[in-house]
């Protein structure tokens, strides 16, 4: 969602503000601000707008060796100059950014009208300004407590940092539900709610949890809960490399993190595909054979595409392990009053680990006793922490707001929890030589189907023009299905649908004539015959199909076709992914959409 960064040290800091916020647009891209302190005094600037936009607002007394930054997705009031974060007090006195939402805002905020208290903002944000100005101008309370004493009368999620311009060599974080990293530097200290932003600086970071406050110096932090107790935080180093968020000459994020899929399967795979004995190694998830074979269910829980992702894990451990398995989104799970059985693996999967539907539904899981793993991009994100066991994707950093190399890591990692699944019941050790073997091959496959891109150009560049569209699927193709809609639709903006092949006939094939193009999974296992009819109910009602195969269709079956390299059945669907990315993406760039930053969406959804 939004993006935060802030700055203590000795150095000017609104470059670096500024460069940070560049590396967070991808969060939250409807606004911009920043706010640094200098001779006792608040220098803030917003707009509505990006960071470039912010940039050249910029006055040339914006200067400061402490100052923080957002970069806004609306989720209280309209995106505009006066919703902007910074958010300040009427003195001028204290500044917050803040990313989450504070459910108890109207009560707050209608206190503080009838206390005579003129708020400039529609934001929930601003309140914290108010609340926090008024308590250290009462006298006796340091910054930290008052920012305690104010957080202890919100309910709801935050991540935010605060300035006091009377004590400009410090900071002020606080995380609840939204997440904040201390960054460690050499006589300077950073905060941030994306580790990108600090990529240039420092790799040394110290993870807030829900409930703890920090105060940062140049020299020093000190890190406590909602109670004052001290919390001993100490820094770990973490992987980031600046050529993750870098476009080494690709025209955006998307394409290269499409791109990237072959190195980053390599990764997912890496030192988990056990040839000896036809099996695969999931350390991280800390279960033993015995473990293992307790399992006597799996449920995948994610949002989006995680959630469609988690529907191809469950149709892999059933194939493979033969167990009764599932997906849902994350989102429902939490609101339901689930019952948690005994014997069942959670397995909740997020790239950024932040999705706050997921990591409510964990928690929930938690709760009532259930056993939870993570399947997890980030590392040290909230989920991943919240699980304590799992295991990690390996995708890289992805930039674009559409997911890309994380679903195809995720598939690979299903397969790979699918096949230990299986191995430790009747998997045979043969059929699990050929899935091992088939498994270490999907990431250069991935680069034969990238090397074979220009069939997605032709067909997203003959359908470009089409207003509407269906994705249909059965069984292993139809959560790829629901994922070709879903990046269709997010990128493009073009409506797509996804529906089960065999659902056609019963409602959505009167929406089929000439003007409704359908993208058709069809792999070569044992259903092509149905798929093929399939098609054929499309094509007896003029409608335009594009066939998505790696089987030889009958010649003119369907207008479009994409083919795609042959591997084993149980595992093609993970392929099929990549075609239907590249589609998206062209069929986008052709209409002139910014595929990475499409409107109304943000990277890792920290809000209900
Ligand atoms: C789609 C997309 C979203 C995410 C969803 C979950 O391309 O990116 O649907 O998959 O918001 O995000 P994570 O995986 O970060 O939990």
């Amino acid at each position: 969602m939004c993006g935060i960064v802030g700055y203590v040290g000795s150095r000017e800091s609104t470059p670096i503000l500024i460069e940070g916020l560049h590396r967070l647009e991808y969060r939250g891209y409807d606004s911009a601000g920043l706010a640094v302190a200098r001779r006792g005094r608040l220098r803030v600037t917003k707009t509505a707008g990006c960071v470039q936009d912010l940039r050249d607002r910029l006055g040339k007394n914006t200067t400061g060796t402490v100052g923080l930054a957002h970069t806004r997705w609306a989720t209280h009031g309209e995106p505009s100059d006066l919703n902007a974060h910074p958010h300040v007090d009427p003195g001028g006195r204290i500044a917050v950014v803040h990313n989450g939402v504070l459910e108890n805002a109207e009560p707050l905020r209608k206190k503080l009208i009838d206390d005579g208290v003129q708020l400039a903002s529609d934001t929930d944000t601003e309140i914290l300004a108010h609340l926090i100005a008024a308590t250290v101008d009462a006298g006796g309370a340091s910054l930290e407590d008052a920012v305690r004493a104010v957080l202890q009368r919100v309910e709801g999620t935050y991540g935010l940092l605060v300035l006091d311009a009377r004590n400009p060599r410090e900071l002020v974080v606080a995380r609840n539900g939204s997440p904040i990293v201390l960054g460690i530097g050499d006589g300077e200290m950073f905060a941030t709610s994306d580790m990108a932003a600090l990529v240039r600086h420092t790799n040394r970071m110290v993870h807030l949890d829900d409930g703890e406050l920090a105060t940062i110096s140049a020299d020093a932090y000190r890190t406590s809960t909602m109670q004052a107790d001290p919390t001993d935080k100490v820094p770990a180093a973490v992987d980031l490399a600046d050529e993750d968020y870098q476009l080494n000459g690709f025209p955006d994020f998307m394409r290269k993190e499409i791109h990237d899929q072959t190195r980053a399967g390599h990764r997912a795979l890496r030192g988990r595909l056990d040839e000896r004995f036809a099996t695969a190694r999931l350390d991280g998830l800390g279960l033993d054979a015995r473990e293992l074979r307790a399992v006597r269910r799996v449920k995948f829980l994610g949002c989006g595409s995680a959630y469609y992702a988690g529907q191809l894990g469950a149709n892999l451990v059933e194939e493979l392990a033969r167990l009764p398995a599932d997906a849902e989104p994350a989102s429902e799970f939490r609101y339901r009053n689930p019952v948690i059985e005994e014997g069942t693996l959670y397995v909740a999967v997020s790239q950024s680990g932040e999705t706050l539907d997921t990591l409510a539904a964990v928690q929930e899981l938690k709760r009532k006793g259930g056993q939870v793993v993570g399947l997890v991009n980030a590392v040290g994100s909230a989920i991943a922490r919240e699980c304590g066991s799992g295991v990690f994707l390996h995708a890289g950093p992805e930039v674009s707001v559409a997911s890309t190399k994380a679903v195809t890591n995720m598939s690979l990692s299903f397969a790979l929890l699918a096949l230990l699944l299986g191995r430790v019941r009747d998997l045979s050790m043969a059929h699990g030589r050929r899935l091992v073997a088939a498994l270490a091959a999907i990431p250069d496959r991935i680069t034969d189907v990238l090397a074979a891109e220009e069939q997605a150009i032709a067909a997203a560049e003959r359908y470009a023009g089409t207003e509407h569209m269906f994705f249909v699927g059965r069984v292993r193709g139809w959560p790829v299905a629901r994922e070709g809609a879903q990046k269709l639709k997010e990128i493009s903006y073009v409506h797509a649908e996804a529906y089960e092949a065999a659902e056609l006939k019963h409602g959505p094939l009167a929406l089929i004539d000439h003007t409704m193009p359908s993208v058709v999974i069809v792999p070569d296992d044992e259903l092509l015959a149905k798929n093929i009819g399939t098609i054929e109910q499309i094509r007896a009602r003029n409608g335009p199909v594009i066939a998505i195969t790696n089987a030889d269709l009958p010649e003119g079956l369907a207008e479009t076709v994409i083919r795609l390299p042959r591997g084993e059945p149980e595992l093609d669907p993970i392929l099929f992914t990549v075609p239907l990315q590249l589609f998206a993406y062209h069929l986008a760039t052709a209409l002139g959409r910014n595929v990475d930053k499409p409107r109304n969406l943000a990277k890792s959804v920290t809000v209900e």
